[in-house]
């Protein structure tokens, strides 16, 4: 018998569309492939020498529970230089992936049954992982004409005595919306008012067409105190199967996380944490690269969505995906419990293109598109979408 934790966990709609484009691969069937949401560019090179080095150097053995103490002082040096944070290296907890820190900062701050905010759409783990440490995914609708950003309308109607923590992801998955230095002053004011503490998810900082990037713990003394600042290298340096992100919190939370992760995995893999101390060091080229490569597709992908009136889309600032607009197609299938599942698995089965259905981000209105591939696939499981329009 499973506990009941368990019970109450969604199966993962990407893990399940990825099963079967893998499995229709298997059977000699080319699919292709929108679903994914990693960069579709190898590992830096001297990311690479940096592990092999740590190898040899035996650089393989047990080290802090919160990470390298070089790396964190790395981390600590880019929250300085790109986002005026001043933490020490006490400060910063290196995690297998941010989607661990996450977990992290949830078994430290929340009691069975607290509360925790999650805009939707939202990323598909976060209301999974709060439900796995015991607390209550609160999902609140926003507006598509806010571009689903949180208002502090919104925020504040959504408060009760429980409430522990709002999730704030910036820039989107799957969106691409960034928020206004203003807009998040006004939203920090609501969470300082109340006692909220903000996870500011900012894993896409680097992947940002040009818009001012806000890092939320940056907007004042309270927005600080506030804020747990997740990020990491899978996006920004393509260093997905790394597994390495980071938080940097207040000293007590920092203290919790290391304490919690050292009773569970110790920390992450040493080799990792080297070549991620490389990634912070020298790879400005190679983002900036993957950068004006995924804003060209971008900006193509705009140009192709605006000769389909079927569909509409939000103007991605950030990340690498579109979130599509496919509520016209709910004519079709008056009696389809689910329109975007319908129309993915439609895709999938009679067009052999993946995209992910809006269901698995709270909208089921929507689906998503990954451009971290490359421009040939874009176009192709755009054409895919327009055959199958056209097939109505
Ligand atoms: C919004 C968001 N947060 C966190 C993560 C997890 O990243 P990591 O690979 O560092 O665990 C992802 C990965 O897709 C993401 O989209």
């Amino acid at each position: 018998m499973l506990c009941e934790r368990i019970s109450k966990i969604t199966p993962s709609y990407t893990v399940g569309i990825t099963t079967k484009v893998k499995a229709l691969k298997r059977e000699g069937i080319e699919v292709i492939n929108l679903g994914v949401g990693e960069p579709d560019f190898p590992t830096p090179e001297n990311v690479k020498e940096a592990a092999i080095k740590a190898i040899h150097e035996n650089k393989t053995k047990y080290d802090n529970p919160a990470g390298v103490l070089e790396l964190r002082q790395a981390i600590a040096d880019k929250l300085k230089a790109d986002n005026q944070l001043d933490y020490s290296a006490d400060q910063i907890v290196v995690s297998s992936g941010a989607k661990h820190s996450i977990t992290n900062t949830l078994m430290a701050i929340l009691n069975p049954q607290d509360e925790v905010i999650i805009p939707i759409p939202y990323w598909v783990s976060y209301p999974e992982m709060v439900k796995l440490v015991g607390g209550v995914p609160v999902p609140v609708e926003t507006k598509k004409e806010n571009h689903f950003k949180i208002t502090p309308e919104e925020f504040s109607a959504a408060i009760t005595p429980r409430t522990k923590i709002i999730f704030i992801t910036n820039p989107s998955n799957p969106t691409g919306a960034m928020y206004t230095r203003k807009e998040l002053e006004a939203l920090v004011a609501v969470a300082v008012e109340k006692g909220i503490y903000i996870l500011a998810d900012e894993i896409y900082e680097k992947i940002n067409f040009g818009h001012e990037f806000v890092s939320i713990a940056s907007i004042s003394k309270e927005a600080y105190e506030n804020t747990i600042t997740v990020n990491g290298l899978s996006k920004s340096a393509s260093m997905t199967g790394w597994r390495i992100g980071y938080t940097a919190t207040n000293l007590e939370l920092a203290k919790a996380m290391t304490s919690i992760q050292g009773h569970l995995v110790s920390h992450p893999s040493t080799i990792s944490q080297w070549a991620a101390l490389a990634a912070l060091e020298s790879t400005e080229e190679e983002t900036a690269s993957m950068l004006k490569t995924y804003w060209q597709r971008r900006d193509r992908l705009l140009e192709l969505f605006s000769e389909i009136p079927e569909v509409s889309v939000i103007e991605p600032q950030g990340a690498f995906y579109f979130f599509i607009d496919i509520s016209s197609f709910r004519d079709r299938f008056p009696q389809e419990e689910s329109l975007s599942l319908r129309v993915c698995d439609d895709l999938l089965e009679k067009h052999r293109v993946a995209y992910v259905p809006g269901i698995a981000f709270g909208n089921d209105d929507f689906m998503r598109m990954s451009y971290a591939t490359d421009m040939a696939t874009i176009e192709a499981g755009i054409q895919a979408l327009k055959d199958y329009i056209n097939s109505f």
